[in-house]
């Protein structure tokens, strides 16, 4: 398997639309598979909009635009969407038991040769390569939010992970435009083995009243040149998905010091999940084009 130009990506949210976004744009078709047509139609929808940016800001053309667009297929059967692919891309809910489910099926459905990559932010490739038949084609493809844009690709290795496909997924990374860095499989590979004890060190700043959100914040970005701080960081990746990952760890290595702060379990179990539902440690109003400071954190 060298000659890579068919790929199916299981799941079209946010990250599965921004991988079909730039495989498409690359010139690779791309089959892209969610449970539903609404979520289908979300994903397509997201692109065209992404892609009408890009024209805008005349990175591509119209004519790149439409190419991109007729590149990909929609499917809401994962047997008939990854039906003679080379290499499938799953995007789909962080959740263990999702993945296995699904690398399963991909295993029974795809042809030996086809190449399994995953893009968790945190699960051990190691452990989801071993329900399918073909551990050693089995890797980690961890994109970076927002895909078309972000240049990182860290790619996993896991325990059985070959030689060839390892080399293989790095050349293709790099086919997309993108910087691959290879790392081996131990929990939070090293994006969030780094970024989340820091953003956690940054909610316990908080909670033990160092500072507050926008001190924080503001050191971060001021003094260590980071584009936004590690609490606004943390409000766009999810405060869900920030403590699941910190679980990770701290489970992975039974080391009490990724375990999570205690404000940000009691955050995420009231239902103040950043972004995504309106409030984490800012408030975001539609239409507000200023960060607003949460008023639970107000002084
Ligand atoms: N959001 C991020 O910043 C980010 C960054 C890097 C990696 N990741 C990882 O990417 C993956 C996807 O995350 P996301 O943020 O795009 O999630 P999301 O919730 O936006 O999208 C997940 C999609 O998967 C679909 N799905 C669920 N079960 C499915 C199935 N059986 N078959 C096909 N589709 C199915 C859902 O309908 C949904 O559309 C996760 O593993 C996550 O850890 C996320």
């Amino acid at each position: 398997m060298t000659n890579i130009q068919n790929v199916a990506i299981i799941g079209s949210g946010t990250m599965g639309n921004g991988i079909a976004h730039t495989f498409a744009q690359f010139g690779f078709k791309v089959a892209l598979v969610d449970i539903s047509q609404e979520a289908l139609d979300r994903g397509i929808a997201t692109i065209t909009k992404n892609l009408d940016r890009q024209v805008a800001k005349g990175s591509i053309t119209e004519s790149d635009k439409q190419n991109t667009l007729t590149n990909i297929t929609s499917f809401t059967d994962m047997k008939t969407g990854v039906a003679n692919v080379d290499l499938v891309v799953e995007a789909a809910t962080e959740n263990v038991d999702l993945k296995l489910k699904i690398f399963k099926d991909l295993d029974a459905f795809t042809s030996p040769e086809t190449i399994l990559a995953t893009n968790t932010s945190s699960i051990s490739i190691t452990k989801i390569a071993a329900v399918t038949s073909k551990a050693d084609k089995v890797i980690g493809m961890h994109f970076m939010n927002p895909v078309p844009i972000m240049k990182l690709v860290e790619v996993i290795r896991g325990y059985a992970t070959s030689d060839e496909v390892a080399a293989l997924t790095m050349e293709l990374s790099k086919k997309l435009g993108k910087t691959p860095t290879e790392v081996n499989d131990y929990p939070g590979f090293v994006a969030n083995r780094i970024l989340m004890p820091m953003i956690n060190e940054a909610i316990y700043s908080l909670y033990e009243g160092v500072a507050g959100v926008e001190e924080i914040d503001t050191v971060m970005k001021l003094g260590m040149a980071h584009p936004m701080g590690p609490l606004q960081l943390a409000d766009f990746i999810g405060l869900d998905v920030c403590l699941s990952i910190l679980n990770v760890l701290y489970d992975g290595f039974g080391n009490p010091k990724y375990a999570p702060c205690p404000l940000l379990v009691n955050m995420v179990t009231a239902g103040y999940k950043g972004a995504k539902s309106g409030e984490g440690f800012y408030k975001y109003t539609a239409g507000s084009k200023d960060l607003v400071v949460s008023a639970k954190f107000k002084k």
